[in-house]
């Protein structure tokens, strides 16, 4: 086998490819165009999609190329040594012009003679057909021709033998897959390429796609016959060197290097470490090219600026397990930017915005973890039994981003336990609640909507206050409804605003936020909170006692909660409308504007 690098193993693909008449192209974006059921591009036929149901590409029916991809599926589940949730995938592409005979033979070239491969070290699989799609005996007998030995060749059904479609609907079809054969012995009689015992480990996958998923659930033909095949960058050349992981290749060893240098680790000494040097290296990797990407993103609460945030933070608390500083990650981020600057020229491009963006986050998620602990400490004087029931745990965890381990060890300082099982079953719920959605697209920004809701609710005291110093003692709320993207808000009043009283209103309000003033709660009788003046328009609602929210010299109300803690943490205030609600009642609708959310 070649021992080849990275950018060596890039080029002799699309060479090969070249010297078979397809057309060179470049990698598309990992924002996929006109698909909404995915997040990122996840393979190679993703951005060809048009073209393998038919539409002309403007290069020909034969194409090859390099693509990015993410896949981030199940975050949490990284950090092992195979799985990365960025790669680069080699493909070529057959748009209704070859089919298996030249697919599965240049394959077999291009490994055996172009990657040196030994034959013998080389196993397939072939689909074994159902009522769908009938058993592929032509590819089969294909591999054979080649000199694959009969017993080295194994039909597998559709859960293992069938790719695609990208999205919810599109072109698959069933495939055959090209392991290599570790040469470790068979795990049990029946070991198979289906077996992830690790005798066999993939590298390329020849897709026949003349199928397409309909919303259904349904197959029908496509027009044309295509081919599509996928091998992955990384992995390969990890095969290639005989490596035992994919972080010891080039494109990452010099950060695991970096990494483990910072941080004193000795790579390969301690399990723990050296997952989170991993998932550090992989996280900030994926970071950088989402900032960095031609359609490039930025951290935010909702689908793909979600999962950059994800990442980003995930790899922030590994760092901080680490005990590495902040602006490890820029150093991280700077290393890949000068790794990638031959192939991907958007990085460097685009280098001073992915700095920013991930510096940014990092000292959002900061604040975000002081946060926390305030909240943590408050829940945990309010235990009685000295333990963290695990909801609240949970929410730590995915509102503020800590770490169970670290949510139990602020705990155990203090004296008291986490409950950990109510933490998994929590963990479980909303994992379940976040796939019921869509089984691709990545919905776990809701809870964080929290804050939102939080900070509007916080606004709208102010809001109110400012309006009853600009217009008069006797108006009163008469409505209130929070979204996660603005509040909105009636109260009596029998003409509509000026635009002066509008912005003196938003200036009030922002003067209010800028004096970063603490917003307190006490507890109290209503007969006490109307002596002190609070505001409260349901009384008849209250228990005997009730909670009272002050802000500042701003405002003063009885109300459930919760709200900001200090009022610095709203951001702009702004009115976005005004009109009528009913006879003598205005209704105001106000957002407040974000660094995230700008
Ligand atoms: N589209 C196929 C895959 O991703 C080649 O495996």
């Amino acid at each position: 086998m070649l021992k080849l690098k990275s950018y060596e193993l890039r080029k002799k693909y699309l060479d090969f490819f070249k010297s078979k008449n397809h057309a060179i192209i470049q990698s598309a974006s990992l924002m996929p165009e006109n698909d909404p059921t995915v997040l990122f591009t996840t393979a190679g036929m993703h951005p060809l999609v048009p073209y393998l149901t038919g539409q002309k590409h403007p290069l020909g029916k034969r194409l090859a190329d390099v693509q990015k991809c993410v896949r981030t599926g199940d975050i949490e589940e990284v950090g092992d040594a195979t799985h990365c949730t960025f790669f680069e995938m080699l493909g070529n592409w057959s748009l209704g012009d070859y089919f298996k005979e030249e697919a599965i033979s240049w394959s077999k070239e291009f490994l055996t003679e172009v990657l040196e491969i030994p034959l013998d070290k080389i196993a397939v699989s072939v689909f074994a057909g159902d009522s769908d799609c009938p058993k592929d005996t032509l590819s089969a007998s294909i591999w054979e021709k080649q000199g694959i030995k009969k017993e080295n060749i194994y039909y597998l059904p559709k859960k293992n033998n069938w790719w695609g479609p990208a999205g919810q609907t599109g072109p698959c079809g069933p495939d055959t897959e090209i392991f290599i054969d570790t040469g470790k012995g068979k795990c049990c009689k029946d070991c198979s390429p289906a077996c992830d015992c690790g005798k066999f480990v993939e590298i390329w996958n020849n897709v026949f796609m003349e199928y397409f998923k309909e919303a259904d659930g349904s197959f029908s033909m496509l027009k044309q016959k295509n081919v599509d095949t996928g091998m992955g960058l990384e992995r390969t050349v990890c095969i290639l060197n005989g490596y035992s992981s994919v972080y010891e290749t080039d494109l990452f060893a010099p950060v695991i290097a970096l990494l483990c240098k910072l941080s004193d680790t000795e790579y390969g000494k301690d399990e723990s470490r050296d997952r989170a040097v991993r998932i550090i290296a992989d996280h900030i990797r994926t970071a950088v090219f989402l900032l960095g990407d031609e359609k490039g993103i930025t951290p935010s609460n909702t689908d793909q600026g979600y999962v950059l945030r994800r990442l980003i933070r995930r790899a922030i608390r590994f760092c901080r397990q680490l005990n590495l500083e902040s602006g490890t990650i820029e150093k991280i981020a700077l290393l890949y930017i000068d790794i990638y600057k031959d192939t991907y020229k958007e990085l460097s491009d685009n280098k001073d915005k992915i700095i920013s963006e991930l510096n940014t986050e990092e000292s959002k998620f900061e604040s975000a973890l002081q946060q926390g602990i305030k909240e943590l400490e408050k829940v945990l004087s309010f235990s009685k039994d000295g333990v963290l029931n695990g909801k609240t745990a949970f929410r730590l965890y995915d509102t503020f981003g800590f770490p169970l381990e670290m949510t139990e060890e602020i705990c155990r300082e203090k004296g008291f336990k986490v409950d950990r099982e109510g933490y998994k079953k929590a963990e479980k719920e909303h994992q379940e609640k976040s796939k019921a959605g869509s089984e691709q697209k990545f919905k776990g920004g809701l809870i964080d909507h929290q804050k939102e809701t939080t900070n509007l609710h916080t606004a709208t005291h102010l809001m109110l206050a400012s309006i009853r110093k600009l217009l008069g003692d006797d108006i009163f709320q008469k409505g209130s409804n929070i979204t996660a993207e603005r509040l909105r808000f009636d109260f009596n009043f029998p003409r509509p605003l000026t635009a002066e009283e509008i912005s003196e209103i938003e200036n009030e309000v922002n003067k209010a936020i800028k004096d970063n003033v603490e917003i307190t709660c006490e507890e109290m009788s209503v007969a006490e909170a109307k002596k002190k003046g609070a505001l409260g328009v349901f009384e008849s609602k209250y228990g005997e006692k009730v909670k009272v929210y002050t802000i500042g010299k701003y405002s003063k109300e009885i109300c459930g909660g919760p709200h900001a803690a200090r009022t610095g943490e709203l951001g702009r205030f702004k009115i976005i409308k005004e009109q009528s609600s009913s006879a003598g009642v205005r209704r105001i609708k106000a957002v407040l504007i974000t660094e995230e959310n700008k």
